[in-house]
């Protein structure tokens, strides 16, 4: 049975206070919700990823980073390697959000990188891929997807890629209000794992966790989930609000 999970991505929000408040605030939330199988998944801004480790310790919720360079040490001015996330106990790290891909020009050859240095080190890389609005509008979304998996992803062996969750975020949808309807996500999902299938085999796409993330938030979140393809959902913004997330969290 393939895991599902509801990540929030924090972004660049919240004060060291606020970050606490926020994280004990929904640790105490999961502690009244049986989650089963489902893993929830809090992905901080870096500076609170230790304080969020130690209250995972004794909650219900894994930690997530939001980014690494790809060398385990050495000169690299301001950055964060996955041996220090492993050290930390961090669980998890999303690569190839279209911000990074976008505002630090982050190429799917660097991010084949990331992807590599986090495996070596037992962190699950959360992989996002995704069209930009031009690319839907000339059908082109399909294409895009397939080239982002193809030179980030599928150098890896079947057991290394086996360890990956795919984020399928449409750019679009981010941030916007604008979501895509639960047939779109669900073609694209179904696509995906069509993808991995024809690279590794079908039991391999069948165990991938592939989730959702763009304008998901409490109202939507369950018609989302319901589709066969959709296992869970990387959240923005109302990931910031416990209740809100909680929501979404039992939208599962
Ligand atoms: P929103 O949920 O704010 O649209 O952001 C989605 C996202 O980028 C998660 O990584």
């Amino acid at each position: 049975m393939r895991k599902q999970i509801v990540a929030g991505n924090w972004k660049m929000n919240k004060t060291f206070s606020e970050a606490e408040t926020l994280i004990t605030d929904i640790a105490d939330a999961l502690d009244e919700v049986d989650l089963k199988d489902a893993e929830v998944v809090l992905c901080p801004p870096a500076l609170y990823l230790e304080m969020a480790t130690d209250v995972a310790f004794e909650s219900n919720f894994k930690v997530g980073a939001q980014n690494i360079y790809p060398e385990d040490s050495g000169a690299f001015t301001g950055e964060i390697s996955p041996l220090m996330l492993k050290d930390l106990n961090v669980s998890y790290c999303i690569i190839g959000h279209s911000e990074r891909r976008k505002y630090f020009h982050e190429t799917t050859e660097f991010l084949k990188r990331k992807a590599d240095a986090l495996l070596k080190h037992g962190i699950r890389p959360i992989f996002c891929c995704g069209e930009v609005l031009p690319e839907r509008e000339a059908n082109q979304h399909f294409e895009v997807v397939q080239k982002q998996l193809a030179e980030s992803l599928f150098h890896l062996t079947q057991e290394a890629f086996q360890e990956v969750v795919i984020a399928y975020e449409p750019v679009w949808a981010i941030g916007t209000g604008v979501r895509a309807t639960k047939e779109q996500a669900q073609e694209m999902h179904a696509y995906i794992r069509g993808l991995i299938a024809a690279r590794y085999d079908g039991a391999t796409a069948n165990e991938i966790t592939i989730l959702y993330g763009g304008s998901c938030n409490g109202k939507n979140a369950r018609e989302l989930f319901e589709q066969p393809d959709v296992d869970g959902g990387l959240i923005g913004g109302a990931s910031l609000k416990t209740e809100e997330f909680l929501q979404i969290v039992t939208s599962l």
